[in-house]
C-alpha cells in the first residue's frame, strides 16, 4: 500500500538524522525526571511531519514531541509517530533505538515501519500481507514454555509512583522465565518478538507512538498482543502484553499472580 512505502521512506530519512547525531555533541533537555529529549528527537519529528503535511494534508498526525496536529479528520488516516524511540539509550550512545511510524485508519493500524539505523534493520508490515525485516518474511519463535523463553520489558517514566507493581511483575517473570531483558526501546522490543529473537514482552503506561507500528509488525509475524488480562489491545490503553502467542496464557497468569501479591 502507498502509505507503507511512504512510512518506509520517512523512517529511513529520519533514521539518517538519528545516525548523524549519534556520535556528535547533542544537547539533552529534560521533559521530566529522567525523561530526555534531544535535538535528534526534534529534527527527526520535524522532518517526518513536514513530509506528511506535504503529501497528505487531510491526514491527522499524532507525534510524541508535538502532540496532535494536521487535520482533525482521523477518518482520512492518522500517522502515529515516535521520531526516536529509545532516547535515553541514544543520549548515552547505547545503540538500541529506532524510528517508529504507524498509519491508522478506521480504528485499526493498517501498516507500520520501524527502523533501527544503527544496525540498518527495517521492520515493516501491512495488515493482511505479512511482516518483513529488510524484505525477508518474519515469523515469531516457537518457544512454547515460559521457562525456556526470553522476555523483555521496559519501565515507564512514571514508574517511581508504581514501583511496587513494576518490581513485583519483574520479579514474577524473573522467577518463571529463562531470562528477562530491558532494552529501552518498546518499538524494537515488539519487532524483536516478530523476528524471533525474543518470545514475550510486557510494559505499563506506554503511549500510542511506542506501539502503533510495532503491533502490526508483530501480529503479521504471527504474534499476539493484548492487555495484561488477555483482553483486546488498544494503543490508547495503558497495558501491553505481547508474545509469540504460544506463551501468552502463561504470561497472563504470571501477571495476574504478580498483581495479587
Ligand atoms: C521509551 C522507550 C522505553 C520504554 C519507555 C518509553 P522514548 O520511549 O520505548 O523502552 O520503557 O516507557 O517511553 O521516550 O525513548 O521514546
Ligand atoms: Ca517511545
Ligand atoms: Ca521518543
Amino acid at each position: 500500500m502507498e502509505q507503507l512505502d511512504f512510512a518506509i521512506e520517512l523512517a529511513r530519512a529520519a533514521g539518517d538524522v538519528l545516525k548523524h547525531y549519534m556520535s556528535r555533541e547533542k544537547r539533552v533537555e529534560l521533559k521530566g525526571f529522567a525523561n530526555l529529549v534531544t535535538i535528534a528527537d526534534k529534527e527527526s519529528e520535524a522532518l517526518i511531519i513536514g513530509r506528511i503535511r506535504d503529501r497528505y494534508p487531510n491526514h491527522a498526525i499524532l507525534a510524541e514531541e508535538s502532540g496532535a496536529s494536521g487535520s482533525s479528520d482521523a477518518a482520512q488516516g492518522k500517522w502515529i509517530i515516535d521520531p526516536l524511540d529509545g532516547t535515553t539509550n541514544f543520549a548515552h550512545q547505547y545503540p538500541f533505538f529506532c524510528v517508529s511510524i504507524g498509519f491508522e485508519r478506521e480504528g485499526e493500524i493498517q501498516c507500520g515501519a520501524v527502523y533501527d539505523p544503527w544496525r540498518d534493520e527495517l521492520f515493516t508490515a501491512e495488515r493482511g500481507h505479512g511482516a518483513f525485516m529488510n524484505g525477508h518474511p518474519l515469523t515469531v519463535s516457537d518457544a512454547d514454555m515460559l521457562r525456556s523463553a526470553l522476555i523483555m520489558t521496559g519501565f515507564p517514566y512514571g514508574f517511581r509512583e508504581k514501583i511496587k507493581t513494576v518490581v513485583s511483575q519483574f520479579e514474577a517473570f524473573l522467577r518463571e522465565s529463562q531470562a528477562v531483558r530491558r532494552g529501552g526501546s518498546a518499538a524494537l522490543d515488539l519487532c524483536y518478538i516478530a523476528v524471533g529473537r525474543v518470545d514475550g514482552f510486557w510494559e505499563l503506561d506506554l503511549h500510542p507512538w511506542d506501539t502503533a507500528a510495532g503491533i502490526v509488525i508483530l501480529e503479521e509475524a504471527g504474534g499476539r498482543v493484548t492487555d495484561f488480562a488477555g483482553n483486546p489491545f488498544s494503543i490508547y490503553g495503558s497495558e501491553i502484553l505481547a508474545s509469540n502467542g504460544q506463551i501468552h496464557q502463561e504470561m497472563v497468569k504470571v501477571l495476574k499472580g504478580a498483581q495479587a501479591r
